[in-house]
């Protein structure tokens, strides 16, 4: 349950949706299977800020693996009125993918539109192997097609918080994932 604390950080009211204990099960399950899957390579772990960073942070020390972190960012707009969003991406890629295997990180999934433009840029890099890794997945929202291999939880359509994940900036430092009540 959300302490007393956990809701002086939160302005706005919240259902918990999923608790820290939950989180940290499912992320060691994760770990333990990219554990697994890349036994004896080493990873290059791309985060895509900032929504990745919380989860990244926990996943990657569950990985029992050489690994090295790299970030790039993501941010979409709304262009006018119209529904379509464009993607802007901005690599921080600080060393070559070419021949390297990566692992993508993000915190969730919606349209999946900003992952797939990711994906594509860092397609161009010639990696030897890349996968999508998400804490949370909204596949009912999802307009493009995409193959994530490891999902921490799969969501309705609901705005969720916390554990990275924001609404206008706040709320991610919440140690769970709750999901915004309207006032
Ligand atoms: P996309 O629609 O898959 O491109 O997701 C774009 C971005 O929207 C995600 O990376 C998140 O930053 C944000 N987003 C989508 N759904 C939620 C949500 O429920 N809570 C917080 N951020 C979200
Ligand atoms: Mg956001």
């Amino acid at each position: 349950m959300p302490s007393v604390s956990d809701k002086k950080r939160s302005a706005q009211p919240f259902e918990l949706l999923l608790d820290q204990q939950t989180i940290q099960k499912r992320v060691a399950e994760i770990g333990d299977q990219i554990t697994r899957d890349y036994a004896d390579q080493t990873l290059v772990v791309v985060g895509v800020l900032k929504g990745s960073a919380i989860f990244l942070a926990d996943l990657v020390r569950q990985i029992k693996l050489p690994v090295e972190l790299e970030f790039v960012s993501a941010a979409s707009y709304r262009k006018g009125t119209a529904r379509e969003e464009d993607i802007i991406f901005s690599g921080g890629l600080q060393n070559p993918l070419k021949g390297r295997h990566v692992l993508l990180v993000d915190g969730i999934i919606d349209s999946a539109r900003t992952v797939t433009t990711v994906m594509q840029r860092l397609q161009r890099e010639e990696p030897a192997s890349l996968e999508i890794v998400t804490l949370l997945d909204k596949p009912a929202s999802h307009r493009t097609r995409i193959k994530i291999k490891y999902r921490g939880f799969t969501v309705g359509n609901d705005f969720v918080i916390g554990y990275g994940l924001d609404n206008t900036q706040r709320y991610r430092n919440l140690p769970f994932v709750g999901r915004l009540v309207e006032k």
